[in-house]
């Protein structure tokens, strides 16, 4: 076996995760949007799969996370599910589904738990938010908090550029964390922020603290799929490891097909019934 599948086939939960940070184990966590994708990250032992609004940017081509709707995530959602055995599976709650009340909040939730059948919800924000959080946990369902870098704030933010680099909000972002991990939460996404005050936050705070462009002193770490492996030519943050060049494999896999068919050298006789 590939020395990075996993042995071990038990379901993440929650808890498994606060446990892991607890001894000191690393968390691995990505982004997939579909069956297949899906059943491949699973596969290869990766520890929770975020069906992330980054779908509404790599999947429909969208320049920002805000458009993709409810709708839309839960097809992503329960496609994903449908692929996984082992992983954590959490949802990103998309733009405008949890911002405007609480009730509206806990009814989306809901709907998301129900059509998706994942373990868990994400949540852009911090104190904004606390009461439809505190909501969405008394019913009964996992929260993961995502604080930094809130895409679905780029708008009031007006550039994709690193957080947190000023005391004032650096200190609000680790209060924030405090307010996240009382209310419940069982883990929090740190987005584009300072290593120092990432690492200041996974010292602090209890429960797992998983970065994205927060450096190596945290317990876990998230990349968005298609990104890692290369599928996304046009994308080279700081932070991006490219872990393969799919881009180039696909295309000149595609451009193989295509010569084939014209030269009439696809399907042979053995490829015909
Ligand atoms: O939507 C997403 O892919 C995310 C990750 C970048 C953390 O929220």
């Amino acid at each position: 076996m590939a020395g990075y599948l996993v042995e071990d086939k038990k379901k993440v939960t929650t808890n498994r995760l606060i446990e892991m940070k607890q001894q000191g184990k690393k968390i691995a966590m990505l982004t997939s949007y579909d069956y297949t994708m899906a059943q491949i990250v699973d596969g290869a032992g990766v520890d929770v799969i975020l069906v992330g609004d980054s779908a509404s940017n790599v999947m429909a081509g969208h320049g920002t996370t805000l458009p993709i709707t409810l709708d839309q995530m839960i097809y992503h959602g329960a496609s994903v599910v449908r692929g996984v055995k082992r992983a954590l599976v959490v949802c990103d709650m998309p733009f405008g589904t949890y911002q405007v009340c609480p009730s509206d909040g806990v009814a989306n939730a809901v709907r998301i738990m129900k059509e998706c059948g994942c373990d868990a919800l994400k949540l852009e924000g911090g104190e904004e938010i606390l009461e439809t959080v505190k909501r969405i946990l008394q019913a009964g369902i996992p929260v993961m908090g995502h604080l930094g870098l809130t895409p679905q704030s780029i708008n009031k933010f007006g550039t994709y550029a690193v957080r947190a680099k000023e005391q004032a909000e650096a200190e609000k972002l680790l209060n924030d964390a405090r307010l996240l991990e009382e209310a419940g939460c069982f883990a929090i996404v740190l987005e584009k922020i300072p290593s120092d005050l990432a690492k200041r936050v996974a010292e602090e705070i209890k429960i797992p603290i998983i970065g994205i462009g927060a450096g190596k002193h945290v317990d876990g770490q998230v990349l968005v799929v298609t990104d890692m492996l290369g599928m996304n030519n046009g994308f080279s943050p700081k932070f991006l490891r490219r872990y393969a060049d799919l881009y180039t494999v696909m295309t000149d896999a595609v451009g193989q097909y295509v010569s084939d068919v014209k030269d009439v050298s696809f399907p042979n006789d053995s490829e015909g019934y």
